[in-house]
């Protein structure tokens, strides 16, 4: 990998809108409307790239189904981040052998971050023949034209060259929601934490240009989106490969200045790029919710070192603590794992102490997994698997504690909560902090902002009900 950035040009977005043509031509001279299904596993990164993979198929003339069998196209957009991740995916991957016996033209691909992997991609070579296509994340603008070529030639065909990553602008995009949108701010990621296989599969940060991103917001806002998500692997690096003089809260606050009622979140950002600056400017709009996911991976300064993680206990603290006086009412996620390499006893205690200092909610909680060709896949770790899962039970316990009590804490509470759809029996809606609140309410509530109190509580949701604003009786 040299670095540099590599932008998809028209004329090469063009060829590839180009084969979406010949494939359409080619199912219509068959006088068969064909179907594809995408499978999505991991983070948001993925179900956005799922969306350009749908969006892609809708082009070349595909009808998007919900299940693998039956379907002409099977995508498996897949993640790497723990082995449990990649083992399902094998499992899944295998059962297709079936799907594909009973329909024998379906074309199966594997892509995503697994496809990143040189051993994985041996492995899909050797054992397991009836995927037709392997395509890295740098090559999704490619799919049409490898798509065309397995449906023309028959050959099972790879696109995984290592490359340092590319932008592609334009790429059609099929969304899963009318209501909330992702919209990926950057690519790849420079930081290299020692557990991490990310930055080897997604390839160096590069940001997408702000005029793209504010045109791609402003488009969402006009036809009805009310929920933003801004997606990279540490926002807090936005720009920093721009020509153009930008930071992240700068981009923020020129999405908070387009007219109308929304609300812009944004993930990951990492805790030591998360400024004085990020926090102010969150402060000071109503429109960027007051919501933060900070991982902060361990509580312990030993530890984090070892996760070249370049922040210690005490600076992250410093920073939640400057984030929750300027936003009282600020929602703070996290990540945490346990068992890190050489994880003490005592430093296990300081990540129990610093959730309950911060108190999250949620945290999402993490066993380590070894990652092939990661610093930390090869260092010491003497710590029985056993006492690994104490510590995690032991974690899951405490955090479940602090979940219910702030759960509690929101009863008799009224938020101001954008309604997005129905569960059986209720409506739901998500609270600025991106909490779940079912109520009782007319699906033609969907899609507006209203105000709700909040009646009942579990460790995982809300229950309430429609109220006027400020009612906190
Ligand atoms: N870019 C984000 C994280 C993306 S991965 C950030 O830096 O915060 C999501 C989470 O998976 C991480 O925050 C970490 O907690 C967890 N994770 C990553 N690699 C892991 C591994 N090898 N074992 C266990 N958990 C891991
Ligand atoms: Fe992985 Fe660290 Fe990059 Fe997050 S910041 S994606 S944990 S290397
Ligand atoms: Fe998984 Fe790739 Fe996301 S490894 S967590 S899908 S960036």
């Amino acid at each position: 990998m040299n670095g540099k950035t590599t932008v998809i040009s028209q004329q090469q977005l063009q060829q590839q809108l180009d084969c979406c043509n010949q494939i359409n031509i080619w199912w219509r001279e068959q006088e068969i409307t064909p179907t594809a299904y995408v499978e999505t596993y991991g983070c948001q990164q993925n179900e956005a790239d799922s969306e350009k993979i749908r969006g892609l198929l809708i082009e070349s003339g595909y009808a998007i189904v919900g299940e693998a069998e039956g379907a002409d196209v099977v995508v498996m957009n897949t993640c790497a981040i723990r082995e449990h991740a990649e083992q399902r995916v094998f499992g899944n991957l295998g059962a297709l052998t079936h799907t594909k016996r009973r329909h024998p033209r379906q074309k199966i691909f594997l892509c995503g971050c697994m496809a990143g992997q040189d051993h994985v991609v041996q492995r899909i070579k050797k054992s397991y023949p009836h995927v037709d296509g392997v395509f890295s994340t740098h090559h999704l603008w490619q799919f049409p034209q490898m798509l065309l070529r397995i449906l023309t030639t028959g050959k099972r065909t790879y696109f995984v060259e290592d490359e340092p990553g590319s932008i592609a602008e334009g790429l059609p995009q099929q969304r899963d929601s009318q209501l909330k949108a992702w919209v990926s701010i950057m690519y790849g990621c420079n930081n290299f934490c020692t557990y991490c296989i990310v930055p080897y599969v997604r390839g160096r940060e590069r940001s997408r240009k702000s005029e793209d991103i504010l045109k791609e917001c402003r488009q969402l806002i006009e036809s009805g989106v009310k929920d933003i998500t801004l997606l990279g692997q540490n926002v807090n690096s936005y720009g920093k490969d721009l020509e153009e003089n930008i930071d992240f809260s700068d981009l923020l606050r020129k999405i908070a200045e387009i007219p109308g009622q929304f609300l812009i979140r944004f993930m990951t950002s990492h805790p030591r790029d998360a400024s004085q600056k990020l926090f102010d400017t969150m402060a000071a709009s109503d429109k960027i919710a007051k919501q933060l996911h900070l991982p902060f991976q361990s509580g312990s300064s030993r530890v984090l070192k070892a996760m070249n993680r370049h922040y210690d206990r005490e600076t992250y603290l410093e920073k939640v603590n400057y984030a929750k006086s300027v936003m009282p009412d600020l929602v703070l996620t996290s990540d945490v794992i346990v068992g890190f390499p050489g994880e003490t006893e005592e430093e296990f205690e300081e990540t129990i102490s610093l959730i309950e200092q911060v108190r999250y909610d949620p945290l999402f909680t993490f066993i380590f997994s070894p990652r092939k060709g990661t610093p930390a896949a090869s260092m010491d770790d003497p710590t029985p698997k056993d006492e690994k899962n104490r510590r995690f039970d032991r974690l899951c316990a405490v955090q479940n504690t602090i979940s219910e009590q702030i759960h509690n804490g929101y009863i008799g509470k009224t938020f101001l909560c954008l309604v997005d759809g129905t569960d059986k029996e209720h409506l739901t809606a998500r609270t600025e902090g991106g909490r779940l609140v079912r109520f009782t309410g007319d699906t033609n509530l969907i899609g507006t902002f209203q105000y709700i109190k909040v009646t009942g509580a579990t460790t995982w949701s809300l229950t309430g009900q429609l109220a006027l604003p400020m009612d906190n009786g």
